[in-house]
């Protein structure tokens, strides 16, 4: 475990309670998230282009491809760490990246991120870690933010743990407790960057269907990007494939009916890998 995070969870303002949500453009049939034509480059080095998709509500939406192909970098344009060089983000309808900062925090206060190298902060117990956002985004009180602590850390079979530190606990529990985190502001929409990465199939297994529960209990949509083929099957209902090679997404949709129907070779080669493996660079 390293001893900080690579980033602090994303913007939002201070509010007055946790309660998360997207506002004002939430209620519109358009989809929590629409990606529309998105060529995301580092100067002149374009990583992938022409990215079009949606992300509906109560999605478990699967960001897939080989390694390097962008798929961290896609999340980063998702949660405000990068801008496009090219086409729109939309939340509910409204584009991430023409609004204000200020209304850009608001619109990302809805989300909650588990980045792929992202850690627990090794100083501070679990109810420390999932209080941080908390303190920093709300103006509740100490003994109520406790409180929060402790049921997000329940949510994720956590309960009695909130005095340890991240080191006495096991890897898979460290994933949870950074859902926790994740979760603290009640985020409508959940990012996952890898969240298995690293761990063994059991807990792997116990991750996706802590996912899945959270999305049924919670109503929430959950964008996560994975490499692990048992997760993607049982708990993605939709995906984008991003292609290293052409640089564009060559296939979306269910990963199952994808498994079904596809013709692209490289899609079929990445979804007929066989069991549930180690991520390639994992
Ligand atoms: N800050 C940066 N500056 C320049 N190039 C970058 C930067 N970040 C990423 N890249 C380039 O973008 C590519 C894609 O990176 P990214 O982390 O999005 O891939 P990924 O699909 O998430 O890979 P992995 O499966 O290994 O996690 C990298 O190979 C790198 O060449
Ligand atoms: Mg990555």
């Amino acid at each position: 475990m390293v001893s900080s995070p690579t980033a602090p969870i994303p913007g939002p303002a201070p509010v007055p309670a946790p309660t998360g949500g997207l506002p004002a453009a939430a209620a519109t049939d358009e989809p929590p998230i629409r990606v529309d034509n998105l060529t995301m480059a580092f100067g002149s080095f374009v990583l992938q282009k022409n990215l079009s998709f949606s992300v509906n509500r109560g999605d478990i939406f699967v960001i897939m491809g080989g390694s390097g192909c962008g798929k961290s970098t896609l999340l980063r344009h998702l949660i405000g760490l990068k801008s496009p060089a090219e086409g729109k983000v939309y939340f509910s309808g409204e584009s991430l990246w023409d609004a204000e900062l200020t209304r850009q925090r608001q619109i990302l206060q809805g989300t909650g991120v588990l980045f792929q190298r992202g850690a627990l902060w090794s100083s501070m117990t679990l109810a420390q870690n999932v209080a941080l956002p908390l303190q920093e985004y709300t103006k509740l009180s100490v003994s109520t933010i406790r409180e929060v602590a402790t049921l997000k850390l329940a949510l994720v079979g956590l309960a009695g743990f909130e005095d340890y530190y991240p080191s006495e606990i096991s890897g898979g529990m460290q994933k949870r407790a950074g859902l926790a985190r994740a979760m603290a502001l009640d985020p409508q929409i959940l990012f996952f960057d890898e969240p298995s990465a690293g761990l063994d199939p059991i807990s792997s297994k116990l991750l996706d269907d802590l996912i899945l529960e959270l999305r049924d209990s919670l109503g929430a949509t959950i964008v996560i990007v994975t490499h692990e083929l048992a997760s993607i099957f049982a708990i993605g209902n939709n995906s984008v494939f991003l292609d290293a090679e052409s640089r564009t997404m060559i296939a979306s949709g269910d990963p199952k009916q994808l498994l079904a129907t596809t013709t692209n070779p490289t899609v079929r080669q990445f979804l007929t890998r066989g069991g549930r493996g180690t991520p390639p660079e994992a």
